[in-house]
């Protein structure tokens, strides 16, 4: 699927450009919507009066959604509505709504309110400031989720870490590449193919699109006040599908993209410090474990002494690999976060550490510390780079 590129008259369909269109895609949102093109437009009368429309893409909900919504369009004439009777699917209707747009900048907002409106001015000024893409996320300042699960949260996070480790280069430059709420630049996205598979309009956009400088902007992901989240299991199937589909067909697998270059001087000091933990880990084990000392059994050793080597390796690289980050970050909730993550981080390192060694050692080279070397180089990369952006947010 293509956006058209704007005539200097106006779109391809032939009327005049405006400044921004925002795609609202619902699917059952029959009790929210009236309220959601209420606020919105109220928001944009005063922002950009007259310089906006609003597209709803409804995938023929069995609420009738679309017939609430075109009784709207009386109230509201900047207002366009899409029913969809043949396609399904959030990325696709995003996108289809972007191709009836007559917007410089194309932008996309839920349609049950968990996105704050207020956000959208937010936005609109980064565009202005000369940013191709403004997304709103949740894991910057100011932003957050209220009361989500534990198990929606790790679901969340364990999707970016995902994503961070399949598709380094397009990950890697946004803190929320989940987010449905984000605004483009028609130019950055003109004339491309997006591809709308799954959930996540976003990663076809950063991955297939002209897009250089990205702000962000902090949002608190509010409760729905009406109907129920449609995220299911085959979103996250789908999630994982698109990633492999955009680093097959943009190359992207591990190559870092020439806009997020690979940090070499604080990978050798996290390296450095890496190899002070190997010698606290040996230490510790030679002081519990060894029959000279108190001849511990093994596995409890080396689960005491491979922890003490993880709290040595963090308060090192919060203090020297990654001061210029944490020094402004320094009150005791920000740091024990960090620890909790960095710890989280390096146990699923020490597991990928195991996996590969034994790997190496079963099917490659039959020597015990050549393939622990491996394994250890393998999981340091791994490390360092989900701790850049998950627990320094680099
Ligand atoms: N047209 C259409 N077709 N709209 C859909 C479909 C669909 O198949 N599925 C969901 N929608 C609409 C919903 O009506 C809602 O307006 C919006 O897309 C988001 O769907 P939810 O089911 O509410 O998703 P969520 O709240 O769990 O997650 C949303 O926010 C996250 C954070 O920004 C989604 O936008 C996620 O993609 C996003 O990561
Ligand atoms: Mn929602």
């Amino acid at each position: 699927l293509q956006i058209s590129e704007l005539t200097p008259s106006g779109t391809s369909i032939g009327n005049k450009s405006i400044h921004l269109s925002l795609v609202i895609p619902t699917y059952k949102e029959r009790d929210n919507i009236k309220n959601v093109v209420r606020i919105l437009s109220q928001l944009l009368d005063e922002a950009i009066p007259g310089n906006y429309e609003l597209i709803i893409v409804d995938d023929d909900s069995p609420d009738r959604t679309w017939e609430v919504a075109q009784s709207l369009m009386e109230v509201y004439p900047q207002l366009q509505v899409m029913r969809r009777q043949q396609e399904r699917g959030l990325s696709s209707a995003v996108i289809r709504g972007w191709q009836v747009a007559r917007g410089r900048v194309l932008g996309v907002i839920d349609g049950d309110l968990q996105h704050p409106p207020e956000i959208l001015t937010q936005l609109l000024s980064a565009i202005e400031q000369g940013a191709d893409l403004a997304v709103a996320s949740r894991h910057v300042e100011g932003g957050g989720v209220s009361s989500w699960s534990v198990v929606r949260r790790f679901l969340s996070r364990g999707a970016q870490v995902l994503g961070l480790t399949i598709l380094p280069g397009v990950l890697g430059r946004v803190s929320d590449p989940m987010s449905g709420y984000f605004m483009v630049r028609r130019s950055a996205i003109a004339g491309v193919t997006l591809n709308p598979v799954g959930y996540k309009i976003l990663l076809e956009v950063i991955g297939r699109g002209k897009v250089s400088e990205i702000a962000e902007v902090g949002y608190v992901f509010c409760e729905r006040k009406q109907g129920e989240s449609k995220v299911t299991w085959k979103q996250y199937v789908d999630y994982i599908h698109h990633l492999l589909r955009l680093r097959i067909s943009t190359g992207r697998l591990g190559k870092i993209s020439q806009k997020v270059d690979f940090p070499i001087g604080r990978f050798l000091r996290f390296g450095l410090v890496g190899l002070s933990g190997v010698f606290v880990d040996m230490t510790v084990l030679y002081l519990l474990s060894d029959p000279t000392t108190l001849a511990w059994p093994l596995t409890r050793s080396k689960i005491l002494a491979g922890e003490i080597a993880i709290c040595n390796n963090f308060l090192w690289n919060d203090a020297w690999t990654f001061a210029d980050v944490s020094v402004n970050q320094q009150e005791w909730r920000h740091r024990l976060k960090r620890f909790l993550k960095f710890n989280i981080v390096c146990l699923a390192g020490l597991v990928l550490n195991v996996l590969v060694l034994n790997l190496v050692f079963n099917f490659l080279i039959p020597n015990r510390y050549i393939a622990n070397l491996i394994a250890i180089a393998v999981a340091t990369i791994w490390n360092f780079w989900v701790n850049l952006k998950l627990s320094w947010r680099v």
